[in-house]
C-alpha cells in the first residue's frame, strides 16, 4: 500500500477528526435573480448513492423554490426513471446520435424539477467526445435560463465519459460512503481530474453514515489526503446518514423526499441543499457563474455534420 491509500486507510479511528469548515446556511439576499449553477455529481465508486441524492437534493431545491434540471449523464448505466417510475419515450443517446431534439426529451415530473433521461444499456453506443460535448454544451444553453440548478447524474469512475460531461459543470461535487473502498476511489478520482482538468475546486457529500463521529473521521481522512498529496481539499458540504428508508423509497419507485419526507435521510437531504443555495449565492457574487455551463478551451464548436457522420447504420 502506498502512501496515499495508508493515509485512507488507517491510522485514527472516528471522534479524532480535525474541526470541520462551517458552510454558511443562508444565502445573502440579492436583488439579482438567481443564476443557473451547474453540477457534475461524481464519484470514484459506483453504489454509493449519487443518483438518490441527486433526485432528492432536486427535489429539496423545489421546497425551496429552486427550479432544476437533473440530466441521467450515466450513459451505460441509466437509471434515474427507474427511481422515478417514469417511462421515458427517447433518451440523451437519441440526442447524442442526431435522432431527437434535447426540448422533445426533457420530462417534466413535477412544477420544479425536470429531467432529461439516459438510456440503459448502450454504453457502447455512445462516446461522448469533445464534440459531443459541445453540442450538448451548445443544446443545453439557450434552456438553462429558466433552471436554477442543472445536475449531470454521472456514472462511477474515471472513463472517458465521466470526463468529458464533468468538465462541462461549474461545481464537481463527489459523493463518497465512509468505508475504505469509496474514499479510496473518491480521492484516485479527485486526483484523476485534477491532473487532467485541472480541477482544485471539488465539493463532497458523505453519504450512508451509521454512527456518531464517522462523518468528522471522513472528512479528516479524505480532507488530509488530498491536502498532503494534492495541495488541495474539497469542501465538505455535510452528510446523509444511513436510512432504512431509502432502499424502501427505491422499490417504491418514488423518491425518498416524496414517500418518507420526515426520515432522517430526508432531513439531511434538506440540509445540504440549504447549503448548496448558499454555494450558489457566494459563486454568484463571484461572477463564477456566467455562463452555467463551462466549454473547456479544448471543446471544438459543436461539429454536428462531424457527429452525425459517426452515427452507426
Ligand atoms: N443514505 C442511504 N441510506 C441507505 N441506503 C442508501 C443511502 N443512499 C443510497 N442508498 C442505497 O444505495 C443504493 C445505490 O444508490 P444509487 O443512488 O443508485 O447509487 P449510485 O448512483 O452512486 O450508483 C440505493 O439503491 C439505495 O438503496
Ligand atoms: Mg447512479
Amino acid at each position: 500500500m502506498d502512501n496515499e491509500s495508508l493515509t485512507l486507510a488507517e491510522g485514527q479511528k472516528h471522534g479524532q477528526a480535525a474541526e470541520q469548515k462551517p458552510v454558511p446556511d443562508q444565502a445573502r439576499p440579492s436583488d439579482t435573480p438567481p443564476a443557473c449553477l451547474s453540477l457534475a455529481v461524481l464519484s470514484g465508486k459506483g453504489g454509493v448513492g449519487k443518483t438518490s441524492l441527486t433526485l432528492n437534493l432536486a427535489l429539496a431545491l423545489e421546497e425551496a423554490g429552486a427550479k432544476t434540471l437533473v440530466v441521467d449523464g450515466d450513459l451505460g448505466l441509466a437509471n434515474i426513471d427507474v427511481l422515478l417510475g417514469i417511462a421515458p419515450d427517447g433518451s440523451l443517446q437519441d440526442f447524442l446520435l442526431g435522432r431527437a431534439r434535447l426540448e422533445d426529451l426533457v420530462v417534466r415530473v413535477s412544477p420544479g424539477l425536470d429531467v432529461l433521461p439516459a438510456a440503459s444499456g448502450a454504453e457502447d453506443l455512445v462516446t461522448v467526445t469533445q464534440a459531443s460535448r459541445g453540442l450538448l454544451a451548445d443544446s443545453l444553453a439557450p434552456h438553462l435560463a429558466g433552471y436554477g440548478f442543472v445536475f449531470l447524474d454521472l456514472g462511477a469512475g474515471i472513463a472517458a465519459n465521466v470526463r468529458e460531461l464533468s468538465a462541462l459543470a461549474r461545481m464537481k461535487l463527489v459523493v463518497t460512503t465512509p468505508e475504505p473502498t469509496a474514499l479510496t476511489d473518491c480521492y484516485a478520482l479527485m486526483k484523476v481530474l485534477n491532473a487532467s482538468q485541472g480541477t482544485t475546486d471539488f465539493a463532497c457529500i458523505v453519504n450512508s453514515v451509521q454512527e456518531e463521529g464517522e462523518e468528522a473521521f471522513t472528512v479528516q481522512r479524505l480532507g488530509g489526503a488530498c491536502s498532503r498529496f494534492l495541495g488541495f481539499e474539497p469542501r465538505f458540504l455535510g452528510a446523509v446518514r444511513q436510512d432504512p428508508a431509502v432502499a424502501k423509497a427505491v422499490c417504491l419507485r418514488e423518491p425518498l423526499l416524496r414517500s418518507f419526507p420526515e426520515s432522517g435521510a430526508a432531513k439531511d437531504i434538506r440540509a445540504i441543499a440549504r447549503r448548496l443555495l448558499a454555494e450558489r449565492a457566494r459563486m454568484q457574487m463571484q461572477g463564477l457563474l456566467d455562463p452555467p455551463l463551462v466549454l473547456p478551451d479544448d471543446s471544438p464548436q459543436a461539429d454536428r455534420a462531424a457527429l452525425l457522420a459517426k452515427k452507426p447504420s
